[in-house]
């Protein structure tokens, strides 16, 4: 874990002394990595100023989890001499796309850290703003505590929703007050959706089912521009986005897609190959969840330091050749049978 690489004993003794405005402390910032020695990295920020005050033991973490220098994070949303075709569009392969990036308001404490007030503060603010989208954005917001239990397990099982009780999240203070001030604004059609006081303040999302990443690209592109002209999200030049855990910092993005590939996902060097493709594996569904019939949800590996046209391209290419290597697989599975 990257917390007990790079805490010191004497680092420990300095930050111990701190609090931020919010009352972030290092021991809430470190408890999940305490209670949960399979973190990565085992550290959450409650708020902006836990970035800046806790430097001495963030930035290492992040530096070595990132492999990036934090001398500048990039923004670039641009597509222009990218690929945008389907990349699978007899959809054999892959049956959905989804884009999503956390965002924080630079106002409020983030999740680990806000009070209950702030956090009905926050939910009504974030609200208003949504409740004034047009076109194919404009939707409805559902308060999670609104919700049927029929109609919350269907939507986490659809995928558009996120699921209650992770331990990680559970450890860092994530959870008081559940289900209060926390939901789900959607699209009509599903499309477009917007988690309110999750893990970050927002989970804003583009998905759609089939393959095409350009269109679901554009579409959280347009969102963005819309939400960050009137929401102040938390941001720095060095860190990119502020997100809860470090490890979603710079884009906040993740750009997956659905996939199934039964025979290569069978080699055990799996993981390894979408490794060097700068892919990261999860299960059907999501984090911590495991693949079913082999299919499963292939996303960028990388956040900081890198583009959101960067991470685009990369999806684009290296699910392009997952799926060259699964089909040549079958080739040669069928020659060597004889076919
Ligand atoms: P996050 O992506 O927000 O970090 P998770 O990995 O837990 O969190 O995923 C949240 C939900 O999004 C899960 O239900 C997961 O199955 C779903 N999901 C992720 N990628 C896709 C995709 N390409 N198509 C459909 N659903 C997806
Ligand atoms: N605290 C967890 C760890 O350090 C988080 C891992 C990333 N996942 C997330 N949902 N932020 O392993």
């Amino acid at each position: 874990m990257l917390l007990h690489k790079h805490l010191t004993p004497e680092l420990k003794s300095r930050l111990e002394r701190l609090t931020t405005r919010n009352g972030w402390t290092l021991r809430r910032a470190i408890q999940s990595g305490l209670d949960h020695e399979d973190s990565q990295m085992g550290v959450y920020a409650g708020d902006s100023e836990t970035y800046a005050l806790f430097s001495p033991l963030l930035h290492p973490i992040i530096r070595d989890h990132s492999g990036y220098d934090l001398d500048g994070h990039p923004s670039d949303f641009s597509l222009e001499g990218l690929p945008q075709e389907a990349l699978d569009p007899s959809g054999e392969f892959i049956l959905s796309t989804r884009i999503r990036v956390g965002r924080n308001l630079a106002r409020y404490a983030f999740p680990p850290a806000i009070g209950a007030r702030a956090r009905a503060e926050l939910e009504a603010e974030v609200v208003q703003v949504l409740s004034g989208l047009k076109g194919e954005l404009a939707g409805e917001y559902h308060p999670l505590a609104s919700l049927s239990e029929v109609q919350r397990r269907a939507w986490v099982e659809q995928h558009f929703l996120f699921k209650p009780g992770d331990r990680f999240l559970d450890s860092a203070g994530v959870n008081r007050d559940w289900p209060r001030n926390r939901g789900i604004f959607h699209s009509t059609d599903m499309r477009f959706i917007v988690w309110v006081g999750e893990e970050d303040a927002l989970r804003i999302i583009s998905m759609q089912s089939g393959s095409g990443l350009a269109e679901a690209f554009h579409r959280l592109k347009s969102a963005l521009d819309v939400l960050g002209e009137q929401l102040d999200f938390a941001r720095d030049s060095r860190l990119g986005y502020h997100t809860a855990c470090p490890t979603n910092l710079g884009t906040a993005m993740r750009a997956s897609v659905l996939i199934r590939l039964p025979r290569l996902s069978r080699r055990p060097d799996f993981h390894a190959r979408c490794a060097r493709l700068g892919l990261a594996v999860r299960g059907l569904h999501g984090e911590h969840s495991d693949a079913e019939d082999g299919i499963h949800d292939i996303s960028n590996a990388t956040r900081l330091g890198v583009t959101e046209r960067d991470i685009y391209r990369q999806l684009w290419t290296g699910i392009r050749q997952l799926i060259s290597l699964e089909t040549r697989s079958g080739i040669l599975n069928d020659t060597r049978r004889g076919n």
